[in-house]
């Protein structure tokens, strides 16, 4: 078995502080990834910013702080959050970091020398009091989306990738690599609306302002977005350097997950610049849809979202994590709104995990002074029913993931927790706790519900880490490995379990 991961997130816009669209993105990689990471994989997460470019340079003008300052002071932020979210990215890049720089004029002036970017004349849409350029269909009533004035045809010298050289190529390979774009739906889209009318090549240098990689052997010009962007991939592990370990290591990358918008430079554009530089393609790219208010993307320029750590203060990070896991089936759009959260937690969280394991605990310690042992006294189909489902978790749950179906691995994980209520409920503990003839079943039962949690928190620390941790804790076991889930009876009889505290105080609304 192929034992590294290399997966990433786009890297996003430091034009504004990141909001809940942009965490979505970035948790679900998460979970990706520490679910890797505790299947045995060697894993390398990366994240980061894209910090060049007209819009980051005007914002900054505005602001009256250089760009540079106007991109460190939204990193930090974005750090933060990213650290107040519990991500466990290996390496945040950031398109200003000296390595990506080199690496990126590297990559442009190869491509130039072997004929892939060649210099033409770009023709645009240009907004004079924005300084931005636009495309026909970009416009709003024939005028600037921006400021609602009129726009000027300008033509401006500009090198060019050769797109069209590559398309049947392109063509070929989604063909024998059947997986390369999921959903699949997505990759009919590409083909259709981009690929099948004639890929136009691609302008990839600006003279008309100046936040941006030079070009090296040209330097009015700067690298325009996509190639200074895409390049993180590779800059991020040293390609190009001395120091390439890491690049010898984990390229090519098992997964690139984006959103939707930007499927089509992520299975195009990209994929060319690697044929171009003769490198093996990524091995997935998946476009997920979009979290939504009312309808609409959520986005700073509509005003419609709140920085997240608001509601992880209100409502735990755990809550905010297992919303966008669980909430939104990956691929789909999904609706965001505070009192679908609260629902999700009050559900999922407080009444079916929180209760379950403060039941279970509080039992063992009222029952057993908080010792309990597997005494192996049954009720055959009862119990073999959940430990059947117990033991076959680990499967089921890594058979959604290998889709990269999240949604439905994390609620099998809870349809175990939720059998596990209902097994209470069947057998009534406290029944049997009347007569000291039932002891060693009641001991057998309370062992099942302790083992069966056990065994979902090993799952569930890929998803919400601080709670799987607190589980832990609180029945107090040090088996937590993912190899220990596969047969029942790894919890470690005669453990003492802890205090049973509450795990998500169910939200009360008006
Ligand atoms: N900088 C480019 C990407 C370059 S990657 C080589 C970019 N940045 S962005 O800041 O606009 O972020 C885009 C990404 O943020 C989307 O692809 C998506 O992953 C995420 N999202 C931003 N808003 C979102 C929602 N409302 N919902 C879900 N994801 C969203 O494009």
């Amino acid at each position: 078995m192929d034992k590294k991961f290399y997966v990433t997130t786009p890297i996003y816009y430091p034009s504004a502080n990141f909001h809940i669209g942009h965490c979505y993105t970035t948790v679900i990689a998460d979970a990706i990834a520490r679910y890797k990471r505790l299947m045995g994989y060697d894993v390398f997460y990366l994240t980061g910013a894209d910090e060049h470019g007209q819009k980051i340079q005007k914002k900054a003008c505005e602001t009256g702080i250089s760009p540079q300052e106007y991109v460190d002071e939204i990193v930090s932020d974005a750090k933060d959050l990213w650290k107040r979210l519990n991500i466990s990215y290996d390496k945040f890049i950031r398109t200003t970091d000296q390595q990506h720089v080199v690496c990126v004029q590297k990559i442009f002036k190869k491509l130039y020398d072997q004929g892939d970017i060649y210099k033409g004349q770009y023709k645009g849409l240009y907004c004079t009091p924005c300084e931005s350029f636009w495309t026909e269909t970009q416009l709003v009533d024939g005028r600037c989306p921006d400021c609602g004035r009129e726009v000027i045809e300008v033509s401006e010298e500009a090198y060019f990738l050769r797109l069209s050289k590559y398309q049947d190529k392109l063509i070929e390979y989604y063909n024998s690599n059947p997986d390369f774009i999921e959903p699949k739906s997505r990759k009919n889209e590409m083909l259709n609306n981009f690929i099948k009318p004639g890929l136009e090549d691609l302008c990839v240098s600006r003279t008309s302002f100046d936040w941006g990689i030079p070009v090296s052997f040209d330097e009015k010009h700067v690298v325009y977005v996509w190639i200074d962007a895409l390049s993180n991939y590779l800059s991020a592990l040293g390609y190009l350097t001395e120091e390439d370990t890491l690049f010898r290591k984990y390229w090519p990358c098992d997964l690139h997950i984006v959103g939707k918008e930007i499927m089509r430079f992520h299975t195009i554009v990209w994929p060319i610049i690697l044929m171009a530089l003769n490198l093996p393609l990524p091995k997935k790219v998946f476009g997920h849809g979009w979290l939504v208010v009312d309808g609409d993307k959520i986005s700073k320029s509509l005003g419609n979202y709140k920085d997240p750590r608001e509601y992880i203060d209100k409502y735990g990070v755990d809550a905010v994590r297992y919303f966008i896991l669980r909430e939104v089936s990956f691929g789909s759009d999904g609706l965001f709104s505070e009192s679908a959260l609260i629902n999700r937690t009050n559900s999922d969280l407080a009444n079916i995990l929180g209760n379950l394991v403060n039941r279970t605990i509080g039992m063992i310690n009222k029952y057993f002074d908080g010792v309990v042992e597997n005494k192996g006294v049954l009720d055959k189909e009862l119990d073999n029913k959940l430990i059947n489902e117990a033991t076959s978790l680990k499967d089921k749950v890594h058979e959604y993931m290998d889709n990269l179906e999240i949604s439905k691995a994390v609620d099998t994980i809870f349809e175990l927790l939720r059998s596990c209520n209902k097994y209470i409920d069947d057998t009534m503990p406290w029944i049997l706790a009347k007569d000291e003839n039932n002891h060693d079943r009641l001991s057998t039962i309370l062992y099942n519900l302790l083992e069966c949690i056990r065994i979902a928190t090993v799952l569930l620390k890929a998803f919400i880490p601080e709670t799987a941790d607190k589980i832990f804790h609180q029945i107090n076991t040090q088996n937590t490995a993912y190899d220990s889930i596969s047969n029942f009876g790894g919890y470690e009889s005669y453990n003492k379990v802890n205090k049973a505290e509450v795990l998500f105080q169910r939200i009360e609304t008006k």
